[in-house]
C-alpha cells in the first residue's frame, strides 16, 4: 500500500512557495502490536502551520525539515492490531499529518460520532478551530450581555465561531473581514451586527461608526494595523484576546507590535494571549454546548473543501490570500 506524503523541504521565508514541500511516495509499514493504520479522509488547514515551519521556540516545537507537515486529520481506522480502544471501522480526530495514512498508538487521538455531525465539522467548529473561539471569547475575553464586541477574520474558522458565540450571549458584535462578499455573509448568514471591509474602507471609520462608545472586547486574529485601530477604540476594563496575527506570518522583517499600547493604561484594560491547547481538558464540555448550539440553529458552521493532496500548496495560500470561507479543509478520499 502507497502513501502519498507532503514532506517539509525548505524552511520558507516570507510567503510560501510550492517547493517549501515535495509531494512523495512511501509503502505503509506493518503494523506493531497496538497501533492502528488510519486513512486520513480530511486535513485541516490552519494558519499556525506557518509558524510550526519556523526554526523558532514556540507552543510547540517545528516541524523539522523531511518531516511529514503537521496538521489535524480525521479519518477511519482500516487496520488495527491489538488496540486497546480503537476498532475497523472508527473514525479518529488527531494529528495525522499531511499524508493519505497514517499509524498511530493512539495517543493525542479521539474517536468522533459521524451520526452527529459530519467528518469535516470535527477539524472546524468542533474541533481546534471551535475550541479556539470558544474559550477565547468566553474565558479570555469574559463578554457579557451588552458588551460591544469586535472580531477580526470574521468570516473565517475561528472568527465566525467568535461572533456567533457573542450573539447568542447577548453582545453587539462587529467583524472585520476581507472583501463585500465576506461582510455580506458575516452580517446577514452569520448575523452579526456589522461589518468592516477592510480591504476597501477605512477601519478607524467603522470602527467610529459601528463602536461610537468604543469596544469591550477585541477578539484579535490579525494582529498588525487592526489591531492599533482597535487599540484606540477602547472602552474602560476593556480585554483585548491575543488568538493570532496572519497578517505578520510571513513577514521578512520583524513583527510590527503595537503602537496605541498605552491606551491599555488610560483605559485600565488588559491584553492576553491565548493558546487552545491549554483549555484541552474542558474540550469536551465545549464540543456539547456547540453541539447544542448547532442542532437548535443558534450556531452556523461552514468547511470550505478543496480535493487532493498533490493540490495542498494552492489550498494552504488560501488562507493568506482569503480565497475562502469558513474552515478551510483539504478532502484527501
Ligand atoms: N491561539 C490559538 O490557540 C489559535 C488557535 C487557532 C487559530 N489561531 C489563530 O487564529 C487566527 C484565525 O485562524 P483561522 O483558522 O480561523 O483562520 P481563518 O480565519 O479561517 O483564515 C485566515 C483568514 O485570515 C485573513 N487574512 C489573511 N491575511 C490577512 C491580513 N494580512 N490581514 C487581515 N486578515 C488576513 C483572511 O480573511 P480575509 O479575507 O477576511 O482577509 C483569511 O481567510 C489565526 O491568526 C490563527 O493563527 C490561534
Amino acid at each position: 500500500m502507497t502513501n502519498r506524503q507532503q514532506i517539509l523541504a525548505h524552511r520558507p521565508v516570507g510567503m510560501p512557495t510550492k517547493d517549501t514541500w515535495t509531494l512523495t511516495e512511501t509503502e505503509v509499514p506493518e503494523l506493531k502490536d497496538g497501533e492502528v493504520l488510519i486513512r486520513n479522509q480530511y486535513v485541516s488547514l490552519d494558519p499556525a502551520m506557518r509558524g510550526w515551519m519556523n526554526d523558532a521556540r514556540s507552543y510547540i516545537p517545528p516541524v523539522q525539515l523531511g518531516e511529514v507537515m503537521r496538521a489535524g486529520t480525521v479519518g477511519e481506522v482500516i487496520k488495527a492490531n491489538n488496540h486497546p480502544t480503537f476498532k475497523v471501522g472508527d473514525v479518529l480526530s488527531g494529528w495525522g499529518g499531511v499524508q493519505e495514512y497514517s499509524i498511530t498508538d493512539g495517543t493525542n487521538y479521539y474517536q468522533v460520532d459521524t451520526r452527529l455531525a459530519p467528518m469535516p465539522t470535527y477539524i472546524g467548529t468542533l474541533g481546534m478551530p471551535g475550541m479556539t473561539a470558544y474559550f477565547g471569547i468566553l474565558e479570555v475575553g469574559k463578554i457579557k450581555e451588552g458588551d460591544v464586541v469586535v472580531v477580526s477574520g470574521a468570516a473565517g474558522a475561528v472568527g465566525s465561531i467568535v461572533g456567533q458565540i457573542a450573539k447568542i450571549k447577548g453582545c453587539h458584535v462587529v467583524g472585520i473581514a476581507g472583501g463585500p462578499d465576506k461582510c455580506k455573509y458575516v452580517v446577514e448568514e452569520l448575523g452579526f451586527d456589522a461589518c468592516i471591509d477592510y480591504k476597501n474602507e477605512s477601519v478607524a471609520a467603522g470602527l467610529k461608526t459601528h463602536c461610537p462608545k468604543g469596544m469591550d472586547v477585541y477578539f484579535d486574529n490579525v494582529g498588525g494595523e487592526i489591531l492599533d485601530h482597535c487599540l484606540a477604540r477602547l472602552k474602560m476594563n476593556a480585554r483585548i484576546v491575543i488568538c493570532g496575527a496572519i497578517s505578520q506570518y510571513n513577514n521578512r522583517e520583524n513583527v510590527q507590535g503595537p503602537k496605541n499600547y498605552l491606551s491599555l493604561l488610560v483605559n485600565r484594560a488588559t491584553m492576553q494571549g491565548m493558546v487552545v491547547f491549554d483549555y484541552a481538558p474542558k474540550y469536551g464540555e465545549a464540543a456539547l454546548q456547540m453541539g447544542q448550539w448547532m442542532a437548535a440553529g443558534k450556531l452556523k458552521s461552514r468547511e470550505d473543501i478543496y480535493e487532493g493532496i498533490e493540490n495542498f500548496y494552492e489550498t494552504f495560500t488560501r488562507l493568506f490570500t482569503g480565497e475562502k470561507k469558513g474552515k478551510l479543509v483539504l478532502k484527501l478520499v
